[in-house]
């Protein structure tokens, strides 16, 4: 097979697509919360529970993130991928995205910053770790708290008859998992 050379800013995205998920945080000063899309989310640690977020220093959620030491992982789906997109699009420094876009706070079990209801499932995270890695910074977070839609999620599966979860191709271009699951034992 001949293998064509992919070089510049977006060889990133040949281990794309990448699951999007939308971080709550919170202004610690006047409690004002807001909400950022991200591609650059990842597992970290099993025991403990450690999760990464990458975000770049321009982002109002970067600072946000930084003073308040906390974030909520929410995961979105396909039905609310209009307003995910948007929450990607501006920036709480100008605009209240939860009003803008029609998503409710929802009080969180173990910190200030609130979930977002709309979002099927939420992991409540306290910054323990941050690391400047080139454009971004890669913030670790301790989950303090998981939860999920009832019915959806058995035996730490998705149920993906049910969840269409959203995953970015690249730029505007997104996609969700056939839902076919193959076992391999
Ligand atoms: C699908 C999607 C994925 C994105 N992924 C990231 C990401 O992983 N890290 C990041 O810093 N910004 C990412 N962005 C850009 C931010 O969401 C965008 O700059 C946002 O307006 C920042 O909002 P804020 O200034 O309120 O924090 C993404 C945008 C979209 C639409």
């Amino acid at each position: 097979m001949n293998k064509i050379d992919v070089s510049g800013p977006r060889v990133y995205r040949l281990i794309y697509p990448h699951l999007v998920t939308l971080i709550s945080c919170i202004d610690p000063a006047t409690g004002k919360p807001n909400v950022i899309t991200i591609s650059w989310s990842t597992p970290l640690s099993a025991v403990p529970q450690l999760v990464g977020v990458s975000i770049s220093p321009k982002r109002h959620s970067h600072n946000l993130i930084e003073n308040s030491k906390e974030f909520v992982v929410n995961v979105p789906t396909m039905e609310i991928l209009e307003k995910v997109a948007g929450c990607g699009a501006v920036s709480g420094r100008a605009v209240d995205k939860f009003e803008k876009f029609g998503l409710t706070p929802r009080k969180a079990k173990t910190i200030k910053t609130p979930a977002i209801e709309e979002c099927i499932a939420h992991l409540e995270c306290k910054l323990v770790d941050k690391v400047k890695t080139g454009d971004h910074t890669l913030f670790v977070g301790e989950v303090l708290a998981a939860y999920v839609n009832e019915g959806i999620f058995n035996d730490g599966l998705y149920d993906l008859e049910k969840v269409r979860e959203i995953y970015q191709i690249g730029g505007d271009n997104y996609c969700n998992l056939d839902p076919t699951v193959k076992r391999t034992r």
